[in-house]
């Protein structure tokens, strides 16, 4: 009897365009900053931030370094302006602003999200400044020709997937998980940002457009690999994707030729690996397991942190001096204005 191949349902969903939302934000938010000790509230209004450096800039706007003077207080301010948030969802737009807010800085691994505000047609979100993002340190370090430290790389992992277990504790997912989404200090400190408004944008026409979906799991283009839904460990593979680029230096799709044939690889070919005689038998293990086609026989974030590559390294901290040394060149580059 002959197989019928299987066919694939490419059903990637598609965002549909969704009537302009009332996300209920104002020109000014309530911020609650520590205070010797003690958790002091103040009000940031638009007008009185004073705009300083660019930090970055991504594909939905701009990220620069602002001051405020009432509170003392520097922010990462990410800008968004309405007219890329058309085909988002509205409701998971309002929900998602308010979850980071309610997460509060209890988890070191994440980034400290204060208040969003809505003025000039755009929003304006406030979080923590840090020193760079991943993106920027993992290919200043090829360009540098140095090593990628299995310790390094290990401190990234570790960070992340404490990140994604405290947010699953809250009943919630990351869902862009990607180097530029990891930032990092010269105190050796790595952080997820972008999480609750990265609901807010990855659905969003735009953003499936300009092929920024590299880092998305096979069950997000084909339901039929889901069991229990869509959740946590589309975060999970996204990872294991992050680190193998960070690993090599170069994404493992990126031959894939457009939308069409990345989708293609994603669902059809076996994920990527690490080559064996380069890598460690702990992280090559760690990365296969993030990796897994089907959601369930993927690792879970608990299995991941009792996994050996995070243990080997756990009482070893992060070498600030190979982090000073690579961020220093960094800091050499200007951001594109
Ligand atoms: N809190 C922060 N502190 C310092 N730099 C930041 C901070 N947040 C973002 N950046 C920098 O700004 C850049 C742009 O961030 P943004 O989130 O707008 O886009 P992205 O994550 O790079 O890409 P995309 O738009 O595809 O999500 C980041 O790559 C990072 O280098
Ligand atoms: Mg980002």
């Amino acid at each position: 009897m002959s197989k019928k191949p299987r066919t694939h349902k490419l059903q990637m969903s598609l965002p549909v365009p969704q009537p302009r939302r009332n996300l209920d934000l104002a020109r000014e938010c309530k911020i609650t900053i520590n205070e010797n000790g003690e958790p002091k509230e103040y009000v940031v209004n638009f007008n009185e931030l004073e705009r300083g450096d660019l930090l970055g800039r991504g594909q939905f706007g701009t990220v620069t370094r602002m001051f405020h003077k009432p509170s003392n207080m520097t922010f990462a301010v990410k800008m968004i302006n309405d007219d890329l948030m058309e085909g988002s969802d509205s409701q998971n737009q309002a929900m998602d602003l308010k979850a980071p807010l309610k997460m509060g800085d209890k988890c070191p691994s994440l980034i400290r999200f204060f208040g969003a505000i809505h003025a000039e047609s755009a929003f304006w979100i406030l979080t923590e400044v840090m020193d760079t993002s991943l993106d920027r340190f993992y290919s200043k370090i090829f360009a540098l020709e140095m090593k990628m430290t299995e310790l390094f790389l290990s401190k990234v992992a570790h960070a992340v997937v404490a990140a994604l277990d405290y947010m699953k504790q809250l009943h919630m997912m990351h869902r862009d998980i990607k180097p530029s989404n990891i930032l990092l200090n010269y105190t050796g400190e790595i952080k997820v940002c972008d999480f609750g408004i990265s609901g807010f944008t990855t659905n969003s026409v735009c953003k499936t457009f300009k092929g920024c979906q590299r880092y998305m799991p096979p069950e997000k283009i084909d339901p039929s690999l889901t069991g229990e839904g869509y959740s946590i460990k589309a975060d999970i593979w996204s990872l294991g994707i992050s680190l193998i680029e960070i690993a090599t230096g170069h994404h493992p799709f990126k031959d894939s030729p457009g939308l069409l044939g990345l989708i293609k690889v994603i669902v059809s070919k076996d994920p990527p690996k690490l080559d064996e005689t380069k890598f460690s038998p702990e992280l090559c293990e760690f990365a296969n397991k993030c990796l897994v086609k089907m959601p369930d026989n993927r690792a879970s974030c608990s299995e991941l942190l009792d996994h050996e590559f995070i243990k080997k390294y756990l009482e070893i901290p992060n070498d600030l001096e190979y982090i000073k040394k690579v961020m220093d060149e960094v800091k050499k580059d200007k951001v594109d204005s």
